[in-house]
């Protein structure tokens, strides 16, 4: 039976890839969690007691680190912090947890010489424009432009250089914009829906006509054990289902799926420094290791995500006014 160390475990995309790796796997599972405000132990409840525990700390902590890393057979590291416009406000979490927290991981791994996953984004690649016949391979260079996404750059190219210089067992996987539940409501898709929930008109940023991405959670989640099992050491897979959709689209389409007039949005304020379009190639994925994405069909995702939002106001509700009222400060 593998022993997996999850990070970011309690997170969005790390608590749906514990849910799904003991669903299709043997492993028994420790998650590491700062439980920061995106992190909640209530995103694993009722999972196996005997297959899962979870540790609060931070990935960044040295001596905590070295004495999880000894008794696990791999490290999966989703632990980051990862919305843009918290960058925007302040980088410096971003600097501490994406880059220092790697790194200290990074060398845990290579005195254990542990298997390492490190899970990252298609957003280091920087954007595209609208018309632009191109999407991101493994081969686009590196141009990442918030300090978000540049926190996460710097974290791949630290596996890169502990890949090359200290024989670090890791792969790299960029994917692009998950959807799903116990997605945080600071998020798009979530604010937008817990929005209509509660009687408010969704926000799209500028002109609503930026386009991202769009992978259901379970895909990536498949995907990133995908190359964790059969992925080469050393190399990068970028994760995507051809999901591609202008923001303004998803709302309309949320709308309409809630019952309110597809218009019942507002405009407002642009972020800063927005990326136009994200769109990944995800050829050699799916070439390589033969992975294909199930989750498909955008409408019936959205449906499902929109039902877990209404069935669960207890996990977002405290956190919502807390959201808005940072999003009020800018006009957003
Ligand atoms: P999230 O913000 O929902 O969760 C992040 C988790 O990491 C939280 O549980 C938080 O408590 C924990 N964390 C943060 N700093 C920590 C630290 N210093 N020590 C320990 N734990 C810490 O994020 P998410 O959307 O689930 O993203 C997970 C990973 O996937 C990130 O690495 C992100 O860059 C990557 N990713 C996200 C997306 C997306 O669309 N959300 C797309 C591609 C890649
Ligand atoms: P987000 O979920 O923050 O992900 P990312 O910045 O990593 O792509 O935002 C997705 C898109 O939605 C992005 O183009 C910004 C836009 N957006 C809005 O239009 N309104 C909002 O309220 C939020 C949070 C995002």
């Amino acid at each position: 039976m593998r022993r997996s160390l999850v990070t970011g475990g309690a997170g969005f995309i790390g608590s749906n890839f514990v849910r799904h790796l003991l669903a299709v796997a043997d492993d028994s599972v420790t998650v590491l969690d700062k439980l920061t405000y995106a992190g909640s132990r209530s995103s694993l409840e009722g999972l196996d007691p005997d297959r899962v525990s979870v540790v609060t700390g931070d990935i960044a902590d040295a001596v905590l680190v070295d004495r999880l890393f000894s008794g696990h057979d791999l490290v999966v590291h989703f632990a980051a912090e990862t919305h843009n416009d918290n960058s925007l406000r302040d980088p410096g979490p971003f600097l501490h947890s994406n880059i220092v927290g790697t790194y200290t991981l990074l060398e845990a791994a290579r005195k254990h010489g542990i298997r390492f996953h490190h899970v990252s984004t298609d957003e280091v690649y920087g954007d595209l424009e609208l018309d632009d016949p191109a999407r991101f391979t493994e081969l686009t260079p590196y141009n990442p432009s918030s300090p978000y996404s540049s926190t996460k750059a710097a974290s791949d190219l630290l596996v890169r250089a502990w890949v090359r210089s200290f024989g670090v067992r890791a792969t790299i996987s960029n994917c692009s914009n998950n959807y799903g539940p116990f997605q945080h409501v600071e998020k798009f898709i979530p604010r937008q829906i817990t929005n209509v929930l509660q009687g408010q008109r969704p926000r799209l940023y500028g002109d609503g006509l930026n386009v991202r991405d769009w992978i259901h959670t379970e895909d990536h989640s498949s995907a990133v054990l995908a190359v964790i099992d059969r992925g080469t050491i050393g190399e990068t897979y970028l994760i995507g289902a051809d999901g591609e959709r202008s923001n303004i689209e998803v709302v309309r389409t949320l709308l309409r799926l809630m019952g309110e007039p597809e218009t019942a949005f507002d405009l407002v304020r642009d972020r800063v420094g927005h990326d136009r379009r994200y769109a990944i190639d995800s050829t050699r994925l799916r070439s390589e290791l033969g992975w294909t994405p199930r989750f498909v069909d955008f409408e019936a995702g959205l449906t499902h995500t929109i039902e877990w939002y209404r069935d669960h106001s207890p996990w977002w509700e405290p956190g919502k006014e807390a959201v808005e009222a940072l999003y009020g400060a800018t006009g957003q």
